[in-house]
């Protein structure tokens, strides 16, 4: 048994090791944070969330029900009015599900969403591209993800989850950074030469062999399978959500050739069949599982919890 808010805290320190940044600039971001709060007057210094001060992840937070104890933990992709209804009927049939655990986020966490992205200049960077032109990518993009996600309705699932009593937390980033700097480190260590060796490589990753069962298998999106790999770019794995098709044009004056992503849109696809670049869509589903299977088994290190996985994720244990 632990309180929703020690195991959210938990996935928030080892969200922050896996994070692209250094933990200085995390730091940093978190005592920007605190001064700005420190200027706020109102109600909005009333209604300030201040567990920003503490947790940089605006898309990870605990939802409903913090205080309360938690043992057996419903956990998925997509946990919505569906799921929680589903989590209901379960233990109406004797099931004790007392806590449920959503990796994209929901209320505040996806309102929110858009401050994570500031993540994504660290790792374009990291993939070759100069800061400058990361930054001038990311942050138009993060600020037309701020308006198209404003209209949404937030307070659905949060209410939902308050009306069933069942304590919600969103762990996105934090389990994405995971999925973000293992692809990265295994791709390095193997060293594919060709797309088809590529996919071959990613197939030893169980959580992408599994997706094989569905179709959503990771793909060549643009190229043959007997290009060279060349210099790979692991973009699109953490950081909030897809950038546009501008990071096309990015790699190619940073002479990244393979674009290695978790999904890729219709307009970098079409942007990387003109330009001749690479991609690899290494599937939705599997990445967001696998980014979560390494932390869980963190957590299960430290905490006796009882895991049920749904809605589109894959449990698989490492050693
Ligand atoms: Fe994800
Ligand atoms: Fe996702």
């Amino acid at each position: 048994m632990v309180k929703l808010k020690e195991l959210h805290g938990f996935a928030v320190q080892e969200g922050i090791k896996e994070d692209p940044r250094s933990e200085e600039q995390i730091e940093k971001e978190l005592d920007r944070r605190k001064e700005e709060y420190e200027k706020l007057e109102g109600v909005k210094k009333e209604l300030y969330d201040e567990g920003r001060l503490e947790n940089p992840f605006d898309d990870s937070k605990v939802i409903y029900g913090g205080d309360q104890e938690v043992e057996k933990i419903a956990l998925g992709i997509d946990m919505e009015v569906q799921e929680l209804l589903l989590i209901d009927r379960l233990n109406e049939k004797g099931k004790d599900i007392d806590g449920v655990i959503t990796h994209h986020p929901e209320g505040r966490a996806m309102a929110n969403l858009y401050n994570v992205m500031g993540i994504q200049v660290d790792v374009l960077s990291e993939g070759g591209i100069p800061v400058s032109q990361a930054e001038a990518l990311v942050k138009p993009r993060a600020d037309e993800v701020k308006k198209s996600i404003h209209p949404a309705n937030h307070p659905r699932v949060p209410r939902t989850a308050e009306i069933l009593d069942i304590p919600l937390m969103s762990l996105h980033t934090v389990t994405d950074n995971h999925a973000y700097s293992y692809i990265k480190e295994h791709l390095s260590e193997e060293e594919p030469d060709t797309l088809e060796n590529l996919i071959e490589t990613m197939l030893e990753i169980p959580e992408y062999r599994w997706s094989l069962r569905y179709g959503m298998e990771p793909q060549i999106h643009s190229g043959k399978d007997e290009n060279r790999v060349g210099e790979i770019g692991v973009f699109g794995f953490t950081g909030g959500t897809d950038l546009g098709d501008e990071v096309i044009e990015k790699m190619v004056n940073s002479g990244i050739d393979t674009l290695v992503a978790m999904h890729a849109t219709k307009d970098q696809i079409e942007k990387a069949e003109e330009e001749n670049i690479n991609i690899i869509t290494a599937g939705h589903m599997p990445s967001d599982s696998l980014g979560i299977n390494l932390l869980l088994d963190k957590v299960k290190e430290r905490f006796d919890l009882e895991f049920l996985a749904m809605s589109g994720f894959k449990r698989v244990k490492r050693e």
